[in-house]
């Protein structure tokens, strides 16, 4: 009988609640239409199942169906505007810092530190982002980072044979990459013992973030401690190296140089561990998926492998590394590359918060209202992509700001906080696909799913079978893949 009785007064309040929220609220606020679901849980649990099906964005399209392109909902304990609107993504993007602010889950920056720069506000947000961009634009991938990343992905490749964990291998690759950006080690023991650790770390971002229910989550705090120690060790000896005058080319230099903020020890190797995390599981998933879509699009593949043995053509020396001007003659590499970054966005948007009430498209959001700008929704519209759900890297070609305006095309962000990744991760997944093609045949081992909760992965790790080129057949265009 109690529980008879409890049981009516929570719907009694569940249904005065929505009553109240629907009639006052919305009209008042003007907020976008949509339904805040359940007190407390909102519509979590209708997002968590929604996402257990192939369709990518199930919550999001029945969403916008009913409600239009921009709407609200509950979730995850707030309630979120959600936008799929182009234009209204740009202006959320251009805004940051003024109308809105970076706001990501506490469980997030729990494992991410906060001294990672999507926590860092203001001047110190402005320095931090212009000295991690020291180390990641353009015209330092050409005259250093190139030559690491065509080496490391080579060595990597030179040691597979037959069956190949292909996520698996691009992880390995992407984090040796990055250790060896930031603080210019080469793999060996030591990256490879603190890989081991640094990867329960990563899975505490695929977990449930409750500390009581998660092992994993608990796990990968308590690993993250243990990985901070480690980096804190090599900063301090870097430090005492540094202050005998003996300096390197790395990130973490520019760390220790960087003496009007003065970080200490722990503080740099906080910032380490969140720039190692940060292009880890994206970069990695997006080289593993570019394959996955190659192998399941032969005529793309194909026209990439021709491109890159012209490129192989063009050396006199057949070991000659990948130069900046090879790089730049990549052009269907490049149509490859944005249409998996397009297809496969494993950040499928960005969170702010306003910091003030807002007013867009007729709607107001209200001051310290929870934002979801959704990239992939935009991304995987066939109003902005003719055939969006299907792999078109020919759809780049021509590459016409009529046919793919701007703001349409955001898989890195913008404003303020646009990914400074973006030209690394472009060029490792270049250089990848070139000693792919051009040194292996393969086909999948087995069947594998895309799952697109809470990002786009591969289900497997994406076995494949691999042989080598020059034991492989000669082969013709489209039956290349299938001609091992
Ligand atoms: C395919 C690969 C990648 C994708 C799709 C990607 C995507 C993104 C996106 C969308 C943001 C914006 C977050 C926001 O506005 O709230 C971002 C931020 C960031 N990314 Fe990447 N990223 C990739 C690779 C990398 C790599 C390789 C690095 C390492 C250098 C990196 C470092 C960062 C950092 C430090 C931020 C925070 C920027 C800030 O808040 O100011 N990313 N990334
Ligand atoms: C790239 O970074 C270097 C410093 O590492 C700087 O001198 C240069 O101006 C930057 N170039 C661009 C295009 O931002
Ligand atoms: C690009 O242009 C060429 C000719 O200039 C044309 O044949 C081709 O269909 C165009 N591709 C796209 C995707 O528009
Ligand atoms: C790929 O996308 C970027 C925007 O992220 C754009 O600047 C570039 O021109 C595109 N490349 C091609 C080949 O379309």
């Amino acid at each position: 009988m109690a529980t008879l009785v409890t049981l009516l007064i929570v719907i009694l309040h569940t249904v005065f609640f929505l009553f109240l929220l629907r009639k006052y609220r919305y009209r008042r606020m003007r907020l976008p239409p949509g339904s805040l679901g359940l007190p407390f849980i909102g519509e979590t649990l209708q997002l968590i199942s929604a996402y257990k099906t192939d369709n990518p964005e199930p919550f999001i399209d029945q969403r916008v169906s009913r409600y239009g392109p921009i709407f609200t909902t509950h979730v995850f304990g707030e309630a979120t505007v959600f936008s799929t609107d182009p234009e209204t993504n740009r202006f959320i993007l251009l805004n940051e810092g003024k109308l809105f602010e970076s706001s990501y889950p506490r469980s997030i920056r729990n494992l991410l530190g906060k001294h990672s720069l999507l926590f860092m506000k203001g001047a110190l947000h402005k320095r931090m982002y212009s000295l991690t961009m020291s180390f990641t634009n353009w015209s330092i991938i050409k005259d250093h980072l190139l030559v690491d990343i065509d080496r490391l992905i080579r060595l990597n490749l030179d040691s597979w044979t037959d069956r190949v964990l292909l996520m698996e291998e691009a992880k390995k690759i992407t984090y040796e990459l990055t250790v060896k950006q930031l603080m210019s080690f080469d793999p060996g023991e030591w990256t490879e013992s603190l890989r081991k650790e640094y990867v329960l770390v990563v899975e505490g971002f695929f977990s449930l973030p409750f500390p009581l229910l998660s092992t994993t989550y608990r796990r990968a705090i308590k690993t993250r401690t243990k990985v901070l120690e480690a980096l804190t060790l090599i900063v301090k000896q870097r430090r005492k190296e540094s202050e005998a005058g003996e300096k390197k080319n790395d990130m973490l230099e520019a760390l220790l140089a960087s003496d009007d903020d003065d970080f200490s020890d722990e503080q740099i190797a906080d910032i380490l561990l969140a720039l190692l995390v940060a292009g880890y599981e994206t970069t990695s998933t997006i080289m593993t998926l570019a394959v996955k879509f190659l192998t399941e699009t032969p005529l793309a593949l194909a026209q990439l492998k021709e491109e890159h043995e012209q490129i192989r053509g063009r050396k006199s020396d057949a070991e000659a590394g990948l130069d900046w001007s090879d790089y730049k003659s990549m052009a269907f590499t490049q149509c490859v590359v944005n249409e998996t970054l397009r297809m496969a966005n494993i950040i499928g948007g960005i969170f702010r918060r306003a910091v003030t009430d807002i007013n867009v498209k007729g709607y107001t959001i209200p001051k310290g209202c929870k934002v979801f700008a959704s990239f992939r929704a935009v991304h995987l519209n066939p109003d902005h992509f003719k055939d969006a759900r299907t792999f078109n890297p020919w759809r780049w070609q021509n590459n016409s700001e009529a046919t793919i305006p701007g703001n349409v095309y955001t898989p890195f962000g913008g404003g303020p906080r646009l990914c400074p990744g973006y030209e690394v991760a472009r060029v490792v997944l270049s250089v990848f696909l070139h000693h792919m093609v051009t040194g292996f045949s393969w086909i999948p081992a087995e069947e594998d799913r895309l799952v697109f909760f809470p990002t786009t992965r591969t289900q497997k790790r994406y076995p494949i079978i691999v042989k080598r080129r020059d034991q492989a057949k000669p082969c013709k265009a489209e039956q290349c893949v299938h001609n091992i």
